[in-house]
């Protein structure tokens, strides 16, 4: 009921691909407008070009920019010729984390993403230099094989589960893999499942939450934070419940 709901109100919100619904998804305009709405972590995409690693949803560059074929076969001053929006280029970690100037979470979310020990270096490399602090980053993956890899390597890293089910021991894939958070599609939470996570001492959060009625469901399920397309909106609705 109402009640109960205004009592919860109150979630990290995580801006998806960036504020990517008035930007375009996973640029510098989508990272800037999250930033300035003031967001509890910032949700990107990470694939490998051939050099680099870059800031692009898909595995192709068709969707998102005017380029064409893999991103992988590419180096990154290739993709970054391409318009991925309004003129924007695909972005590299590197720059996330520096236009990020520690300022927020980044959840970096691997894709096809290789070369692991390269990615843990530069992690470790940017933590040497200030640039960003090891709470604020938590990297997450459908693939808990490289989730498992990377915490092994840095033990200080905060890792988030995804997952588009509920297996039958709900969290315990996670506990296994001493994970910060399961990330879980929106369609697959409930509130065994949020409540077995807490037991485990692990944050749940729900991707991909826009509307207000799916809003309203998380909190009911007792979820840690959403990851959202247009913060800025959900952040106006979450206040307007708590006026309620
Ligand atoms: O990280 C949460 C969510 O982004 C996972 O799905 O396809 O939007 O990257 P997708
Ligand atoms: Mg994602």
């Amino acid at each position: 009921n109402l009640v109960n709901l205004t009592e919860k109100a109150a979630m990290k919100i995580f801006a998806h691909r960036g504020a990517s619904t008035h930007f375009p998804e996973n640029t510098h305009s989508a990272i800037m407008a999250a930033l300035k709405a003031d967001v509890d972590g910032i949700e990107v995409d990470v694939q490998s070009a051939l050099d680099d690693y870059v800031i692009i949803h898909d595995t192709y560059l068709d969707r998102t920019t005017n380029g064409k074929g893999k991103v992988c076969d590419l180096n990154a001053q290739q993709i970054q010729q391409f318009d991925a929006g309004n003129g924007e280029q695909v972005p590299t970690l590197q720059q996330l984390i520096d236009w990020n100037s520690n300022q927020t979470l980044l959840n970096l979310e691997l894709k096809h993403t290789f070369e692991l020990e390269k990615f843990a270096a530069q992690l470790e490399m940017n933590i040497t230099a200030n640039k960003i602090s090891a709470d604020n980053i938590l990297v997450s993956s459908f693939n808990h094989h490289q989730l498992h890899w990377l915490k092994n390597r840095l033990p200080w890293l905060k890792i988030g589960a995804l997952t588009a089910s509920i297996p039958l021991q709900y969290a315990k894939f996670a506990e296994d893999l001493q994970a910060f958070s399961i990330h879980v599609d929106k369609n697959f939470m409930n509130k065994s499942f949020v409540d077995d996570a807490k037991l485990r001492g692990l944050q749940v959060f729900a991707y991909t939450v826009d509307e207000v009625e799916d809003i309203k469901l998380m909190l009911a399920c007792g979820v840690d934070g959403i990851f959202t397309n247009d913060p800025e909106r959900t952040k106006h609705f979450l206040a307007q419940l708590n006026e309620l």
